[in-house]
């Protein structure tokens, strides 16, 4: 049987991080065979494009910021995500093409119609069966990330209009799309949240997770 394919997305500071380990380490003890991972990235090629990316000092145009997200994407899945999924095993991915929409076309203004044609290339119109997104205010989120790490990447390092851009973005995704995309306040505590999460794939997926 094909694997569960699980994204998690939200804004920087969200706590997608703490949520995928959690997840993972329950799917564990119920002898789900998973992968995890992430993007930009997840292969060696897609994690040295996440470093142009993120980390890249000089200035990127919005399309090829996009264009390098993609084909870090199509890498991506056609190396890990798919034979996973084949395999039968579940994939946890930190953020998957509902990114795409947010940052790149909310956050920098790539119309949707050239992100939809990029989806369609790279993914071949791959969804996730479940994808979860932390909500939490940008000035939440901002404080954070300023605690994390001192060294920003490009995104963080954007103004609070550009991230309120990408939350709004997020907001009609997850409006659009209510039957894949849960929407959970990300201002609770990780193990309300873990326990919301569980009970969301059982309910959504129909296994039940110890
Ligand atoms: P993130 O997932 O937040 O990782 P970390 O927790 O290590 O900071 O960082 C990835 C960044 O890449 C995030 O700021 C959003 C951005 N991004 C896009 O702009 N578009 C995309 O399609 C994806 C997947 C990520």
């Amino acid at each position: 049987m094909r694997g569960k394919f699980l994204s998690f997305e939200g804004g920087d500071g969200a706590g997608k991080s703490t949520q995928i380990a959690l997840l993972s380490e329950a799917l564990k003890r119920s002898g789900i065979t998973r992968v995890v991972t992430r993007e930009p990235g997840g292969t060696p090629l897609a994690e040295d494009i996440r470093q142009w990316v993120l980390h890249e000092t000089v200035a990127i145009n919005a399309t090829t910021e996009a264009l390098l997200i993609f084909a870090a994407r199509a890498q991506h899945t056609a190396e890990v995500i798919e034979p996973a999924l084949e395999a039968g095993k579940w994939v946890l991915c930190d953020r998957y093409t509902d990114a795409s929409y947010a940052y790149q076309g909310g956050g920098r203004g790539v119309p949707f119609e050239v992100i939809e044609s990029l989806e369609a290339i790279a993914t071949g119109g791959l969804k996730p069966d479940l994808t979860f997104f932390l909500e939490l205010s940008v000035e939440e989120g901002v404080r954070r990330t300023g605690g994390r790490n001192s060294v920003q990447d490009r995104f963080e390092a954007q103004e609070n209009e550009f991230k309120k851009r990408v939350r709004s973005a997020y907001q009609r995704i997850a409006a659009k799309d209510p039957h894949r995309v849960e929407t959970l306040d990300g201002g609770k505590s990780k193990e309300d949240l873990c326990a919301e999460i569980r009970a969301l794939v059982h309910l959504r997926l129909g296994v039940a997770i110890d």
